[in-house]
């Protein structure tokens, strides 16, 4: 399945992946640049901010407490904000396309 991960800058670099690993594995195994994932998945860096492109929010379950309140602080945030290590990919996700922040964290 293949997911696209576009810069700030408007660079996309679409990686092929696997269902059943999360939006954030699927960056950091394949050398995505803006993504830094820092606590490696445990919901409490906020390092690895995506903003989901429209159609696909719907896609996933809503933000977790714990995803929530990250993002309440985080600079940049938008509606279509989400944690990519929150994020399951599922083989519907295929075709995903998401952004990443300027900077993370
Ligand atoms: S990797 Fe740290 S919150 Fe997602």
């Amino acid at each position: 399945m293949k997911i696209t991960y576009t810069t700030a800058d408007g660079v996309p670099q679409p990686v092929e992946t696997e269902p059943g690993m999360s939006l954030m594995e699927a960056a950091v195994l394949n050398g995505v640049d803006g993504i830094v994932a820092e606590c490696g998945g445990g919901c409490s860096c906020a390092t690895c901010h995506v903003y989901l492109d429209q159609g696909w929010c719907d896609t996933f379950d809503e933000p977790a407490p714990e995803e929530s309140s990250l993002l309440e602080f985080l600079d940049g945030v938008e509606p279509n904000s989400r944690l990519s290590c929150q994020l399951l990919l599922r083989p519907d996700h295929d075709g995903l396309c998401v952004r990443t922040p300027a900077s993370q964290g």
